[in-house]
């Protein structure tokens, strides 16, 4: 295990969020809509950041891949450049069969880049937070050996911890609300206010000092023969 580096304060928090329906969700739009209007500090140019009441809060930046890309031609260097900025990578979205929806799984296929993300010289997110806040349509008591949905949730993160370790991020412990279809108007207001407080309080988290980073995950250079071929014919082999 590496120790954790010290976030900077004021660090840059970066929301992907994802729904095929947002126009239709109660929880996920109520979610991305706490992140839009935090009191913030506005970031550069971008159109979400609101007025800066709090000088100390993160910059937050919020992305709504389905309203950005509904052609599903994601700007790969954009996107890059944003994450390099971010402290707190959130990735917030509902969970589509045990997973993330589609132009979600697209965004981390295109984004997250041999080379750059991982794999030899892929560095670029070393040393960051990632955040899953996520929500189910099943109950928490669905989840469960002995219900329909047979395993604990937790058996459906791992592929979200290890995209994380691979990249040399620590994953937070994911913010979770199921059974979204029956909780009532209460219980997301009081959902959405831990998320904001979350967000404007990052990385002064309680937690974050204790949390460790994932064992390194060294990809070797020839892990994809089409990039060991290339380097062999740059060397003239
Ligand atoms: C295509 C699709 C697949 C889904 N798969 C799951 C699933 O695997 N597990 C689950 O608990 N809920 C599943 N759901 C329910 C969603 O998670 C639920 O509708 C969502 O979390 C509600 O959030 P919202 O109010 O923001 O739309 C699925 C919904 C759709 C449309």
């Amino acid at each position: 295990m590496t120790a954790p580096p010290t976030s900077p304060p004021g660090a840059t928090v970066l929301v992907i969020t994802a729904h095929p329906q947002m126009e239709q969700s109660r929880i996920n739009r109520r979610l991305m809509h706490s992140a839009r209007t935090l009191p913030i500090k506005p970031v550069n140019d971008d159109p979400t950041g609101a007025a800066n009441t709090e000088p100390n809060a993160p910059a937050v930046i919020v992305r709504d891949l389905y309203a950005l890309y509904p052609d599903y031609l994601i700007d790969v260097a954009a996107e890059q450049a944003l994450l390099a900025d971010a402290q707190l990578v959130v990735w917030q979205h509902p969970i589509h069969w045990y997973s993330m929806p589609p132009l979600m799984k697209l965004w981390l296929d295109d984004v997250l880049a041999f080379g750059w993300a991982y794999g030899p010289g892929g560095n670029a997110l070393r040393g960051k937070d990632l955040w899953l806040v996520a929500t189910t349509g099943g109950p928490e008591d669905s989840y469960h050996p002995t219900s329909y949905n047979r395993y604990f949730f937790d058996a459906f993160l791992p592929p979200y911890e290890q995209t994380a370790s691979l990249c040399g991020m620590r994953f937070l412990p994911p913010l979770l609300l199921h059974g979204a279809h029956r909780v009532d108007e209460d219980e997301i207001d009081a959902h959405v206010g831990v998320f904001a407080q979350r967000l404007s309080s990052y990385p002064h988290w309680p937690e974050l000092d204790s949390l460790l980073y994932g064992l390194i995950t060294q990809v070797p250079e020839d892990a994809r023969p089409e990039d060991a071929e290339s380097a062999s014919e740059r060397a003239g082999a």
